[in-house]
């Protein structure tokens, strides 16, 4: 998802894309024969409701498969761009997460990024990108959000349930595509940086109302608790994960629009 955006992003940049059988990031060995002068590390286990079943995995390939990665930046001295995510924390807070702010994460795949902060954290050339809800990505990569909401509707399913008790900030991997171009280009410091589209924070019944909105389709959503939707999502997930504005970020409604309208 947030791959194919950034390969677009960085045209003209000279990049290695090794598919995951060039490049498995549990593989230490086979890591450290790659040369290069600057890593962006995407890959993950990213499905909830996988990494809770198969926690091993998960933590082999975010924590582990990070630490590898780590390596070889370290090895090369060379930066190192890793995408984290807003569910790092547990969502106590009720105003929007500041970098400062310190994580607590309430499932795997959340602990499984953290300590993938945590290692990056170690190395002075680390850009730690948090960031919300993705959308992005078109067809067969979405497997998200806003492309499950896409096919609900694509079915003809009239009426749709989704939860109003889940605050986080949408996030369209094209604008965090050209976010890490501007931090390739730019070199700020080092560091955590928040990477969501500009909100005041979103619960997922206002982001699907606006999906329907902006696609003017003839569906009804039906506001309901998470705790409603545990059939089709039984992972334990944070119920607030807004984070502080970037700057440099557009708005998530004209964004969320951009995308439909390729969609
Ligand atoms: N999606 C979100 O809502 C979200 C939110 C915040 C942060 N992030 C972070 O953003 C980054 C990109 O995620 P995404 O949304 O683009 O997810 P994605 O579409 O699932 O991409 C993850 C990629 O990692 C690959 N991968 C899995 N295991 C691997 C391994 N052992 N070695 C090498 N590659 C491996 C996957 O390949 P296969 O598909 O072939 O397994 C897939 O191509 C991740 O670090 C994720 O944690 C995502």
């Amino acid at each position: 998802m947030v791959g194919n955006s950034v390969c677009q992003a960085l045209k003209g940049h000279d990049l290695l894309t090794p598919s995951k059988q060039e490049l498995n990031v549990t593989r230490l060995e086979q890591i450290m024969r790659f040369k290069t002068d600057y890593i962006i590390h995407l890959a993950s286990e990213t499905d909830h409701e996988y990494c809770d079943e198969n926690p091993a995995q998960c933590y082999l390939v975010n924590t582990i498969g990070t630490a590898n990665m780590m390596r070889l930046a370290k090895s090369l001295h060379i930066p190192i761009i890793y995408i984290s995510t807003a569910s790092v924390f547990d969502g106590k807070k009720l105003s929007p997460y500041e970098i400062h702010d310190v994580p607590n994460p309430i499932n795997h795949y959340n602990a499984s990024k953290y300590y993938g902060e945590i290692l990056c954290l170690q190395h002075s050339l680390s850009y730690i990108l948090r960031c919300g809800w993705m959308f992005g990505g078109g067809k067969g990569l979405d497997k998200k959000f806003v492309a499950k909401l896409v096919n609900k509707i694509n079915v003809g399913q009239k009426e749709i349930k989704v939860c109003t008790d889940c605050i986080g900030s949408p996030t369209y991997s094209v604008d965090v595509a050209h976010f890490i171009n501007r931090v390739i280009s730019n070199k700020p410091l080092p560091g955590i940086i928040h990477c969501a589209n500009k909100s005041n924070g979103v619960s997922r019944y206002e982001f699907a109302c606006e999906v329907v909105r902006i696609l003017n389709a003839k569906v009804n959503i039906i506001p309901c608790k998470i705790d409603d939707l545990k059939d089709e999502f039984p992972c334990k997930r944070t119920n607030y994960e807004v984070l502080s504005n970037n700057q440099f970020m557009p708005d998530w409604k004209q964004s969320l629009k951009d995308y439909l309208c390729q969609y």
